[in-house]
């Protein structure tokens, strides 16, 4: 059976440097949970007091009904798998993997059995007595996942496992990660400051900043219904277009372009806001935002123009079965409504009202 990681009001400090204040999340049975933010908000903190290489210094840590805060490392069953692989450079694929069951006290046939198994399951037989040296990125990491795996954790920790590969083997590997977790149902905590790769292998995401949790919701909405203004503009290129804000109404800074959304609450007193648009969800159109194609790219499926309009330089995308607009072309710039999102200035979403008035 899957288990459930329950974080209570967790604290971390580093001496007198408080990292994590009051952080709480749950992780569901056999979820693909991933930990997404920049640099530095405090993700490896957290994945490492998971796994008991940190200490905690408040709160709680459950796997299932246990609290684990003091349990060593070796005795909460984790599988791990980190950036630089950290596989044995003088062991095969094979020994490497077959260690961790060693110390498991596995030995003789089924050894070999669960061995060769997961030799299968992230394919790299035909490399199973090749030495690391012999291989590529990509392959050491899947020696790297097997050894996580063969151990059968109840838990799998993942630190950017895929940052050292490039762009082509990172997409394939994600891949890899996502069907075998699947697969093997093991509850999995992921960490990763690409949100590209955090909407691909996601079951949920939760968006951190400065030690706190900003956003958990499932990858579409993060994307589309950002809590605030960070979770907007770190998932994906966005435009930040200043409005002022009338009841229900909106006005476009510098333009007399008016737009209405039902989904903001009626009697709400913001006078000043942030509309966010990404990049794909503009269209042109006959009429609405005015503004001249500064500049043009030819992506191969996508074209982005370059757009100056009275509220600023916006970029689009747009698919290149469109007929292609030319630079130096006036423009109208359609805004959907349905799918843009209203801030305040203090950066709370005052577009997500379920059930708006
Ligand atoms: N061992 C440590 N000692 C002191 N400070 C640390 C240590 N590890 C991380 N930090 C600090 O904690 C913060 C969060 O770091 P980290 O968890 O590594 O962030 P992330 O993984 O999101 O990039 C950073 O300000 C970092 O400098
Ligand atoms: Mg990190």
């Amino acid at each position: 059976m899957s288990i459930v990681i329950n974080i209570e009001h967790a604290k971390k400090a580093y001496g007198n440097n408080v990292v994590i204040k009051d952080l709480s999340l749950q992780v569901k049975p056999g979820e693909f949970f991933t930990l997404l933010g920049p640099s530095g908000c405090g993700k490896t903190t957290l994945l490492r007091m998971i796994a008991g290489f940190n200490s905690i210094e408040g709160g709680t840590i459950k796997f299932d009904e246990k609290v684990i805060n003091d349990l060593p490392p070796h005795m909460r069953n984790v599988g791990m798998v980190f950036q630089n692989y950290a596989i044995f450079p003088n062991m095969t694929a094979r020994e490497n993997i077959a260690f961790g069951l060693k110390e498991h006290k596995v030995k003789g046939p089924e050894l070999s059995r669960r061995v060769n198994d997961i030799l299968k399951m992230v394919q790299i037989e035909e490399l199973a007595d090749r030495m690391p040296s012999n291989m590529s990125g990509g392959q050491q990491q899947r020696i790297a996942l097997a050894r996580a795996i063969v151990i059968d954790p109840d838990v799998l920790l993942f630190d950017e496992p895929l940052s050292n590969l490039d762009a082509k083997l990172r997409v394939e590997m994600r891949s890899v990660i996502r069907h075998l977790q699947q697969k093997a149902g093991i509850t999995t905590v992921y960490v990763t400051h690409d949100q590209e790769e955090a909407l691909a292998v996601s079951d949920r995401i939760a968006v951190m900043n400065n030690g706190d949790i900003q956003q958990v919701d499932e990858p579409i909405k993060i994307y589309r219904k950002p809590r605030n203004l960070f979770v907007a503009t770190f998932m994906g290129q966005t435009n930040i277009i200043d409005v002022d804000v009338n009841g229900q109404d909106i006005r476009l800074d510098n333009t007399d372009v008016k737009l209405h959304f039902d989904r903001i609450k009626k009697d709400n007193t913001v006078k000043r806001g942030k509309m966010v648009v990404r990049p794909n969800d503009f269209y042109f159109a006959d009429e609405g935002l005015e503004g001249v194609v500064s500049e043009r790219i030819f992506f191969g499926t996508i074209t982005t123009y370059f757009i100056s309009t009275p509220v600023g330089e916006l970029v689009i995308t747009r698919d290149v079965n469109e007929p292609m607009k030319e630079t130096g072309e006036k423009v109208h710039l359609g805004i959907p409504t349905a799918v843009v999102n209203i801030f305040e200035a203090d950066g709370n979403n005052m577009s997500i009202m379920e059930d708006a008035g």
